[in-house]
């Protein structure tokens, strides 16, 4: 086992729970929980890294608290990475450490690789129109998911025909990756990217079959990132 850890847990939903699960099993400390304005009167405490998976609308400012308690922070939470310039501005303003990931799994990560290598592929090929769809659990705040985001500008930063990317209703197929968004009951996460052509199409699919590995990729981020400075990704992490 690697160096055991006090982990602060910021947020204590469905993925807090599994990182706690997981946390304890490889030998770490839980230093403190936080789950509401509340909770935070305890923390750091004797935390060395806080792992924080909580809700659109909290996680920058729950990173900012780590920042202010100098804990680096491995942040889960999507829906906010649209401040990501601000965040990385003050991060490293203040020399403290961020790594943040749509998506913890190391089989997503693989997957981003996959849909670089097949953008590539097809780019110089106009009849092929590709598209994204994710599938998650009806809790899930934000749509599109953070991981089919990061899939939709994958594409777009390798195939110049697109700029953006949209939710399917309103798009506009010459200049935008159409995004469809399904919430099921009890799905941990399921992303397809498929491109269409006239005389065939090519799929990729990941499907997570629950939620350990997003813990466990968390966790290992943690170990990674604790004494580093800076801003960091599971890009970095995994030398891809
Ligand atoms: N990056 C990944 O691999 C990955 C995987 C799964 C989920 N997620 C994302 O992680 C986030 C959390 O997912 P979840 O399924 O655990 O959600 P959840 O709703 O089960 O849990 C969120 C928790 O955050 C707590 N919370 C809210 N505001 C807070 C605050 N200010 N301080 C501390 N805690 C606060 C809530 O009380 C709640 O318990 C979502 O954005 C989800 O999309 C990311």
């Amino acid at each position: 086992m690697k160096e055991a850890l006090k982990i602060a847990i910021i947020g204590y939903g469905k993925m807090g729970h599994e990182i706690e699960k997981h946390a304890l099993a490889a030998g770490h400390e839980i230093a403190c929980i936080v789950d509401n304005e509340d909770d935070w009167n305890q923390f750091p405490g004797e935390a060395q890294v806080a792992i924080e998976f909580t809700t659109p609308d909290t996680a920058v400012n729950n990173i900012f608290r780590c920042f202010d308690a100098s804990i680096p922070v491995v942040s889960g939470t999507t829906g906010w990475h649209n401040r990501l310039p601000e965040v990385s501005m003050i991060c490293l303003a203040k020399n403290q450490t961020l790594l943040y990931a749509s998506n913890f799994s190391l089989g997503v990560n693989i997957f981003f690789e996959i849909n670089r290598r097949l953008t590539a592929l097809l780019a110089p090929f106009k009849d092929y129109q590709p598209g994204i769809s994710e599938t998650h659990h009806t809790q899930k705040i934000d749509a599109p998911s953070g991981t089919a985001i990061v899939l939709a500008n994958e594409i777009i930063d390798q195939d110049q025909r697109f700029n953006s990317w949209k939710l399917k209703e309103q798009k506009n197929l010459e200049t935008e990756i159409p995004i469809e968004s399904m919430r099921l009951d009890q799905v941990p996460g399921t992303h397809v990217v498929t491109w269409n052509g006239p005389a065939d199409s090519i799929e990729i699919k990941h499907t997570a079959h629950n939620r350990s590995g997003f813990a466990q990729g968390a966790l290992l981020a943690a170990q990674w990132v604790w004494q580093k400075k800076g801003i960091f990704t599971m890009k970095d992490l995994l030398n891809l």
